[in-house]
Formats: structure tokens, C-alpha cells, sequence
């Protein structure tokens, strides 16, 4: 069974600070243009930025951090660019897992590994293996994640593990097998660099997520920005359905 109730069987609490921030790291590309930098040197940067975002979600009483890096459609960029965004994980990983299992980050990597070098592979299963019992902050990056591939492998999985679900099965039977069963969806998500759209990202987790969409580049997004955010969501009314006058009346 999944860990924690869906959203569209049981009417979440949620409070000040969300819970799960999901994020569209977008922009990187654009900011190295402005500079007249080469793509990847944008790349680079969101890295530290990456660092900064963790720590602000950490000091900030968030529960779930999850950062799209690579998405299933990413491999129509040119091999180049693929191939220094791979050494570029692998790098962050050998660099930041020391700094993670210190400050009680429990970091997991979702999305279709099969296409990944064997070293990488390594590289995540040891980086998710040392930071398994840190009760911190989570820290989910997605890479070669696609939101229809995973609702895809969670029916295959499901159908696989209890043949019986063919002839039905309920929502959160599917949700247990979907990659981020182990954290409540998304309060917030964020998207930077100006484009309003999904991209294929958390498509079952992000029905009833805030949606954030700001111009800055990922590179640019700091702590003002950060703020920006949360406070836009503390604007919100998370209503799942109902109407105002019940949510006055609760
Ligand atoms: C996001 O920045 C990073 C990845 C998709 C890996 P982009 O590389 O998409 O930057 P833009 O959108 O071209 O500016
Ligand atoms: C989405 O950004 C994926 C990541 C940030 C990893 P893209 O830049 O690839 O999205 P599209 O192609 O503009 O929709
Ligand atoms: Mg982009």
C-alpha cells in the first residue's frame, strides 16, 4: 500500500509550508546564451544552485524536495550535450554524497535507469544506499523520468505482481507501484524559465499541486525567489473539490 494517502480519495492537510516542492529546473540553456557561454557552462551553474536549493528547503521545515534534471525526451538534444549532462551527475554525485549523508539528506533517483551507464547506475545505487536511513529532508532527482513512463512500469509491475489486477484494481493500488510512493504529492511545484507546461514531468502526482511559474533561469533562482514562492502558495486556497464557504466552515 502506499505510504501516504491520494489526494483524490482523501482530502490531504496541508499547512504554511509545503510539504513536497516538485521543480522544473528550466533555463539553463538561456542564461549561458545571455553570456555568450556555451550551453553546458549554464549546466554547471544550476549544479550550485541545485546545492543552494537544498539547503534553503532543508532550513525551511520542507519534507520533500524533487528536482526534474533529465527528462525521457532529453535524449533528442545533441549527444554532446547528453553526454556532458551525464558526467555532470555522475560528478555531483561523487562530490555531494559526503555533504548529503552530514546533514541527514536522503537522496533517491527516479526514472528509467536501464539506459544509463553501469557506472552511473553504481554511482546512484551506493549514493541511495548511503543516505537510506537520513530522516531529513528527501531529496528525489529525476533523471531520464517521464511522467507516462512511469504510470506505464506501475500498471506493468502491478499486472506483473498480481495477475488478478487485470480484472481491476483501485487508485492506490497503482499508486504503490508508481515512482514516488514513498512521498505525498506535491504541494508546490516550480517551474523557472518562463515556460508554462508539464514537460512530462510528475503527470499523476500534480493533480492538485500549486502551480509556480516564474521568468527567472534556474541559474538566477536564489533565495528572494525561493521566498516568492512560498509566499504566492501561502496565498492559495487548496480547495480538492470543495467550495470556500465549506472551507470558512471547517
Ligand atoms: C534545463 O535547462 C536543464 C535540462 C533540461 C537538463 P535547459 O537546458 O532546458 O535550458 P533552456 O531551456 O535551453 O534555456
Ligand atoms: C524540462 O525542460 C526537463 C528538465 C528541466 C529536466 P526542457 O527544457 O527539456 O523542456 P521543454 O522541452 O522545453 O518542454
Ligand atoms: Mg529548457
Amino acid at each position: 500500500m502506499a505510504l501516504f494517502s491520494s489526494s483524490t480519495q482523501t482530502i490531504p492537510v496541508t499547512g504554511e509550508i509545503p510539504q513536497h516542492i516538485a521543480v522544473i529546473m528550466d533555463g539553463n540553456g538561456r542564461w549561458a546564451k545571455k553570456r555568450f557561454l556555451p550551453r553546458v557552462a549554464g549546466h554547471k551553474r544550476g549544479v550550485e544552485v541545485v546545492r543552494e536549493m537544498v539547503r534553503l528547503c532543508a532550513n525551511n521545515g520542507v519534507k520533500f524536495l524533487t528536482l526534474f534534471a533529465f527528462s525521457s525526451e532529453n535524449w533528442r538534444r545533441p549527444a554532446d550535450e547528453v553526454t556532458f549532462l551525464m558526467s555532470l551527475f555522475m560528478e555531483a554525485l561523487q562530490q555531494e554524497v559526503g555533504k548529503l549523508a552530514e546533514n541527514n539528506i536522503r537522496l533517491v533517483m527516479i526514472g528509467d535507469k536501464s539506459r544509463f551507464e553501469p557506472a552511473l547506475t553504481a554511482k546512484i545505487a551506493e549514493a541511495e544506499a548511503a543516505t537510506a536511513n537520513n530522516d531529513g529532508l528527501t531529496l528525489t532527482i529525476a533523471a531520464n523520468y517521464g511522467g507516462r513512463w512511469d504510470v506505464m512500469q506501475a500498471l506493468q509491475r502491478l499486472i506483473q505482481d498480481k495477475p488478478e489486477a487485470v480484472q481491476g484494481f483501485s487508485e492506490e493500488e497503482l499508486a504503490a507501484y508508481l515512482s514516488m510512493h514513498y512521498a505525498p504529492e506535491p504541494d508546490l511545484f516550480i517551474r523557472t524559465g518562463g515556460e508554462q507546461r508539464i514537460s512530462n514531468f510528475l503527470l499523476w502526482q500534480l493533480a492538485y499541486s500549486e502551480l509556480y511559474f516564474t521568468e527567472t533561469l534556474w541559474p538566477d533562482f536564489d533565495e528572494a525567489e525561493f521566498k516568492r514562492a512560498i509566499a504566492s502558495y501561502q496565498q492559495r486556497e487548496r480547495r480538492f473539490g470543495r467550495t470556500s464557504e465549506q472551507l470558512a466552515s471547517n
